[in-house]
């Protein structure tokens, strides 16, 4: 069988972490894709000029040689109109947590009322607005009854591109025929896993994650959504490596770690259900025309040959850790495309 190609993928939503684990976990991503866009919730978060340059600078050591394009974001607290202008041409948006739904949230907004004229700069500067749309309800509910949020951003904000991050449920995937300035990831996890998944049997925590999957109608319209192409839809793998003794514990951190598998994985996903045409533009085109950036031209190719996914990356065990998958990436290039 012929190698399948995409051209220059993309992750439009990945945590790369500090220190060792940046090191460890950035050269697997910038292997695969053209480039992702990286989260700001570290410790401290990423919200100032000085640590957003610091970061850009260790991510690009991280990454080396390789063709890889870091979007950075900020993470959302009041902004003065001077500091965004400064900062704009570093950025591809901000990412807005609600103050404590997950890891590093805890400087998160506690009052929309306080960010809107922050929405409102960024709006007329046309910097996306990235959300973490959980409420601090019930935990299945949580993105259900955030929906109100997304849907007074989008009409207070209309020219403001908002991305619902992660999405997991039916309800966010008919938002997105709503309003057309609002628009979605979804991670590959979300693609195939419900809570029973992660605890109807023994307990697997590399499986835990926030937003937690959901019912099975809800992965079945994610999976709908994704194999067809929506054209608001992108990849965005969430990955989100924790240290092993960090998930094997009580009070196991959420995340998970899918960054070195995602695209094998995709590639079988969409070949099982005979939409391989449509992951060009899951992976890359829909971001491309979304957020209005070209990446660098980079040929990602696969193989079809069955492939053990390891036990481990040093201290971080992968998404379907021994498990075989049909699929292998097998080169990367430069396209002259
Ligand atoms: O599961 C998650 N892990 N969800 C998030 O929103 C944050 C992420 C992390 O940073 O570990
Ligand atoms: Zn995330």
């Amino acid at each position: 069988m012929a190698p399948f190609q995409l051209q220059s993928p993309l992750d439009m939503h990945l945590h790369l972490r500090e220190g060792d684990l940046l090191n460890l976990v950035a050269p697997l991503s910038a292997r695969a894709f053209a480039g992702a866009v990286i989260m700001p919730n570290l410790v401290p978060p990423v919200d100032n000029a000085a640590r957003l340059d610091s970061y850009r600078a260790a991510v690009d050591t991280a990454i080396g040689d390789a063709v890889f394009e870091p979007y950075m974001t900020l993470f959302f607290r009041p902004y003065t109109a001077d500091e965004l202008e400064a900062m704009r041409s570093r950025i591809v948006g901000i990412k807005l947590y609600p103050a404590g739904v997950t890891t590093n949230s805890e400087a998160g907004v506690r009052a929309l009322q306080e960010a809107e004229p922050t929405l409102g700069l960024m709006q007329e500067l046309d910097i996306p607005l990235l959300v973490h749309g959980e409420s601090n309800g019930f935990v299945m509910d949580r993105e259900a009854e955030f929906m109100p949020v997304y849907e007074h951003l989008a009409r207070t904000f209309p020219r403001l591109r908002i991305v619902m991050e992660h999405i997991t449920t039916r309800q966010a995937v008919a938002f997105l025929d709503r309003y057309a300035n609002v628009f979605a990831t979804v991670t590959l996890h979300h693609l195939v896993l419900t809570l029973d998944d992660v605890a109807g049997g023994l307990l697997a925590p590399h499986l835990f994650c926030k937003p937690i999957a959901k019912r099975p109608e809800d992965r079945d319209a994610l999976l709908a959504a994704a194999l067809s192409a929506h054209p608001k839809l992108m990849f965005g793998s969430d990955s989100a490596p924790h240290p092993q003794h960090s998930k094997e514990c009580a009070g196991c951190a959420a995340g998970v770690f899918t960054a070195p598998v995602a695209l094998p994985m995709l590639v079988e996903l969409f070949e099982k259900h005979d939409a391989l045409d449509n992951l060009q533009a899951f992976v890359s085109d829909n971001a491309r025309r979304i957020y209005s950036f070209t990446p660098a031209p980079k040929a990602v190719s696969f193989v079809k040959e069955a492939t053990v996914v390891p036990q481990r990356y040093a201290t971080v065990l992968p998404f379907g850790a021994g498990k075989t998958v049909a699929w292998r990436l097998s080169e990367t290039g430069q396209t002259l495309v």
